[in-house]
């Protein structure tokens, strides 16, 4: 006992909450084991407790374990320096009740660019919290990154913010923090001010000159010409940013990520176009080099396009960067991209505006947040439910495979060495289906899981998945088919599949159903004649 002396909250403590690398993939270490994120992000303005009676049912309708939930700096310190903790005290409360993980949303100096989270103590003071001067000299609705004393406030607000965290959450239902929301500037693509065109003008920082691999020397212009503007920005936004998350870190070492308004990873158009001075796809080296504090940096997925949305997921995913989806649209068409988001290896996905608050953000979003637009989402979550912690763990060793139905293809291979799995979609469950159709529209999703050598676990909807092999040329066949589930690290089979459930492959439906597969050739027992 003497040992715990003086320490008697700690002792009890869980694992912190870490992101663990391991040959260029990741884990999020929750309790101490891989977790996967089902995550539900709810409307700017519901994180009261006021709202919180519409929030649970859309939330656990999905069948989420986490849930993402905005800090308003306007509510958390009213006067300078006073901090009101009792919002996030009842989200971690109503966290716990409603046994789901939190991860909550730093709505600081940034909210999707602009300021208008901060207190209005600050609003009504631009003089020492200065917006950004555009081109023409007009002021722009977002805060500078060189406003010093906003800085210095950010910070005292962000490690106040986690210093308590800690203090009260020995339990861990807080597992990351998202820093800002979608930051940098929407209306110029950098500041103007004579404060900013004087570090313009100055040496552009070794740091950045090697995160952009150039060995050209001298001003930000000189250096990277027409692209300067932008890259300025990135760093600024950036260097702030890591500023503000050491200052959380230093209080409580929570994996910290910030989200990004995307470009068009395809087609960008010029910059203003787009939001600038956030991680987009163009700066991550930038903003890696510049905000060492920030863990991940973030993809906010918007865009209904199957290319586009494959190559934000591929271009987010680095060995530098866990690939973590905090936001996408919650229309139904984005339900399947939480397959593609495994698929490259996502510790989490989180749709967007998950309440029942009556707001929708449609076009961005469905038309109404009900039953029907829930649903895909909500199969998604109860499908890998049962093998979640197995799904986080074997995706960190690299063994998951896992594909979203595109428009127009109605077949994928993943392959697994000595044997394919090969995906369908729109066949009938019974028969060959040698020429599958695609379903109606592109819902279907799988993910195959390599346990053994010839051993797999297969999760899928609207599809079927069937096995051949990769290398021998020889026919498969099914050994065991078992359906279950994962309790503490084991499975445990309900039923076995056999028969018509195997004879054609194995086919996925709307019903969340988790398989273990053992798999074998025929063999004559002569050999080849
Ligand atoms: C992305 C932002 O990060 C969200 O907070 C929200 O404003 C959506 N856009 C739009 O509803």
């Amino acid at each position: 006992m003497a040992l715990f002396a003086g320490r008697t909250t700690f002792a009890a403590d869980r694992p912190l909450p870490s992101l663990v690398e391991k040959e260029g993939r990741y884990a999020l270490f929750v309790d101490g084991a891989p977790y996967l994120v089902l995550g539900a992000q709810v409307n700017n303005s519901s994180a009261w407790p006021a709202t919180m009676a519409q929030v649970w049912p859309a939330v656990k309708r999905i069948h989420a374990n986490t849930v993402e939930m905005p800090v308003y700096w306007e509510q958390l310190e009213p006067e300078p320096g006073a901090f009101d903790y009792s919002v996030v005290d009842a989200l971690i409360d109503q966290c716990r009740k409603n046994d789901v993980r939190l991860i909550l949303l730093w709505f600081g100096t940034w909210k999707n660019g602009s300021p208008h989270y901060m207190p209005l103590w600050m609003r009504q003071d631009p003089v020492r919290f200065p917006l950004i001067t555009g081109p023409t000299g007009q002021p722009v609705d977002s805060a500078s990154p060189f406003g010093q004393e906003t800085l210095a406030a950010d910070k005292r607000a962000f490690a106040a913010l986690l210093r308590h965290v800690r203090k009260v959450d020995a339990r861990r239902t807080v597992i990351m923090v998202q820093v800002e929301n979608e930051a940098g500037t929407w209306g110029a693509v950098r500041d103007y001010s004579p404060a900013a065109q004087r570090v313009f003008d100055g040496p552009v920082p070794a740091e950045v000159a090697k995160a952009m691999k150039t060995t050209a020397a001298g001003s930000w212009k000189q250096t990277f010409g027409k692209d300067a503007d932008e890259l300025f920005h990135a760093w600024a936004v950036a260097r702030f940013i890591g500023e503000v998350a050491a200052a959380g870190k230093a209080e409580y070492a929570l994996p910290l990520y910030v989200n990004a308004a995307l470009r068009d990873p395809i087609s960008p158009g010029p910059p203003g176009s787009y939001e600038s001075g956030g991680p987009t796809d163009n700066v991550l080296g930038i903003w890696k080099a510049a905000a060492p504090a920030v863990d991940i940096l973030a993809p906010d997925i918007y865009m209904n396009d199957d290319a586009k949305v494959q190559k934000v997921l591929e271009v987010y995913r680095r060995p530098d960067n866990a690939l973590f989806v905090p936001e996408i649209s919650n229309a139904s068409e984005y339900a399947r991209s939480f397959f593609s988001a495994l698929g490259n290896q996502a510790i989490g996905f989180s749709p967007f505006g998950i309440d029942h608050t009556g707001f929708v953000n449609y076009p961005l979003g469905a038309k109404k947040v009900n039953e029907e637009s829930l649903t895909p989402f909500a199969l998604n979550y109860q499908l890998v439910e049962p093998a979640a912690r197995e799904i986080a763990r074997l995706n960190w060793e690299g063994k998951v495979k896992a594909v979203a139905e595109r428009k127009g293809e109605a077949k994928r291979s993943m392959d697994f060495g000595a044997w394919r799995a090969e995906v369908s979609y729109g066949v009938e469950q019974f028969g060959f289906g040698n020429n599958p159709p695609g379903n109606p529209e592109p819902v279907g999703g799988a993910l195959v899981a390599q346990l053994a050598a010839d051993e797999f676990l297969v999760a899928g909807l609207h599809c079927r998945v069937d096995f051949q092999s990769g290398t021998s040329g020889k026919q498969r066949s099914y050994l065991r088919v078992e359906e279950g589930r994962y309790e503490r690290g084991q499975f445990k089979a309900s039923r076995i599949w056999n028969g018509d459930q195997t004879d054609w492959g194995l086919n996925l439906t709307s019903m969340p159903q988790v398989l273990r597969v053992k798999l074998y050739t025929l063999t004559s027992p002569g050999g080849a004649p």
